[in-house]
């Protein structure tokens, strides 16, 4: 199906690595995981990304209609995230500090890094107004893309956008400035030029940009709080020596975030080259029976556009399988195969019997399935109560009796 991808055994690999990778990157910080509906009402999302948005206006799958229920694939899980704390009385223990990972669905033209089903990771730190938490939320996605070894491939983005009153005043400035040029403006620039102005920032045409050149910036709107938060961040990132790039045209594609915004990007992945993105969500809470703000600040991460570049650039070794492959060479010596099988498993090594086929092919299906030893059950060494255990990374092989075949394994698999 169009915009979505199979992952082989190989590539799921490298996929649970990354996974992996990301919960233990989680639990150093103290993220907590939980897991919501991938089916959700349409109210949970739909004024609360933003109706204008283009995730909420033509990107939501629908699933089912009845009278008073709509029911959606969720294209995010910070909203999904937020119906949680509220249904699991969370809010009355804060801060709280949670992570997910899962699929969400979006009805976009796919291409390369952009699909209809795709996972993400997320982490969302409810209940903390302190800039630390920004830094610290932007230090674990930097310290995420180190690990996966995409820090070299990757540039963090960032921006504010102030607090409601502030950007209010700014979309005024950028609507007053834009207006004698609308109708220069390409056609998408036009429609959020009516529909969300700070969208018109995002364009990637030519001319648009041209004109964007000289419009005012957000920085100039910030009263002193905010350009003092904004500022402490920029400064501990710098302490902390993570590099950035101020971005005055960074606008995320949902609308409830204030404040800081962020992105990690890639020139490696063509047109979609944000790989995270995040920012500071205060108000969106309230959406959800809250009675005051709640300062909130989170990220998430697409699994397949981290994969690619993990895939293409090589940044990240996954170990070999480590099997053990036992091949009865007749079968008269299946059952005996099996019952060695059964002794390594109960030992915790993995083991696999290879039945058909010419002792050449049962060794190349061995060394496909990443054999560290093969053990032979052959007719000579049987009559002897032996086998042959072959070390198949050093091509070497020995005869052993079978009273110590499981030690020995055992003794040499973790070597
Ligand atoms: P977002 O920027 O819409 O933010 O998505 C986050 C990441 O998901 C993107 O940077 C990208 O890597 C990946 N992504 C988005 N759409 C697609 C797609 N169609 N195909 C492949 N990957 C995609 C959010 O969703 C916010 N909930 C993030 C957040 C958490 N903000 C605060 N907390």
């Amino acid at each position: 199906m169009t915009g979505t991808i199979d992952l082989l055994p190989s590539q799921m690999r490298l996929y649970n690595k990354i996974c992996e990778t990301f919960f233990a990157i989680c639990k150093l910080y103290g993220y907590e995981e939980v897991a919501t509906p991938i089916l959700e009402d349409i109210r949970v999302f739909d004024r609360n990304l933003g109706l204008e948005t283009d995730v909420v206006s033509k990107e939501m799958f629908f699933l089912e209609k009845k009278q008073d229920e709509t029911l959606v694939l969720r294209p995010e899980n910070t909203a999904g995230v937020m119906r949680l704390c509220q249904e699991g009385g969370l809010f009355q223990k804060l801060p709280q500090r949670l992570a997910y990972y899962g699929p969400m669905f979006r009805y976009e033209r796919p291409q390369k890094g952009r699909y209809r089903q795709f996972h993400q990771f997320g982490v969302e730190c409810i209940g903390v107004a302190s800039y630390m938490a920004d830094v610290e939320n932007i230090q674990m996605a930097v310290h995420f893309m180190q690990e996966i070894g995409l820090a070299e491939l990757t540039e963090l983005e960032i921006h504010t956008l102030g607090s409601e009153s502030e950007r209010d005043a700014y979309k005024q400035a950028l609507h007053d400035y834009l207006l004698p040029y609308k109708n220069e403006l390409s056609e998408n620039s036009v429609r959020r030029f009516d529909k969300n102005i700070l969208r018109v920032l995002d364009s990637k045409n030519v001319h648009d940009q041209k004109i964007l050149e000289t419009a005012p910036v957000m920085r100039n709107f910030l009263q002193m709080e905010s350009a003092k938060y904004f500022d402490n961040i920029l400064e501990s990132l710098e302490n902390f020596g993570i590099s950035y790039t101020v971005n005055p045209f960074l606008v995320r594609g949902l609308d409830y975030y204030n404040q800081t915004v962020f992105e990690i990007k890639t020139p490696a992945l063509g047109a979609q080259s944000a790989v995270l993105g995040g920012g500071r969500y205060d108000g969106l809470a309230q959406q959800f029976g809250e009675k005051t703000p709640t300062p909130s600040i989170g990220w998430a991460a697409g699994m397949e556009r981290l994969f690619l570049l993990a895939q293409e650039h090589q940044t990240l070794s996954v170990p070999p399988r480590k099997n053990i492959v036992i091949i009865a060479m007749t079968e008269a010596f299946d059952q005996e195969a099996q019952k060695y099988a059964s002794l390594l498993r109960k030992e915790g090594i993995a083991c696999l019997t290879v039945h058909e086929g010419t002792l050449r092919k049962r060794m190349k299906i061995a060394s496909r399935l990443e054999a560290k030893y093969t053990i032979i059950f052959a007719p000579k060494e049987m009559e002897n109560k032996t086998a042959i255990l072959r070390d198949m990374m050093r091509s070497e092989e020995r005869i052993l009796p079978l009273a110590d075949l499981i030690i020995t394994v055992k003794k040499h698999y973790d070597t």
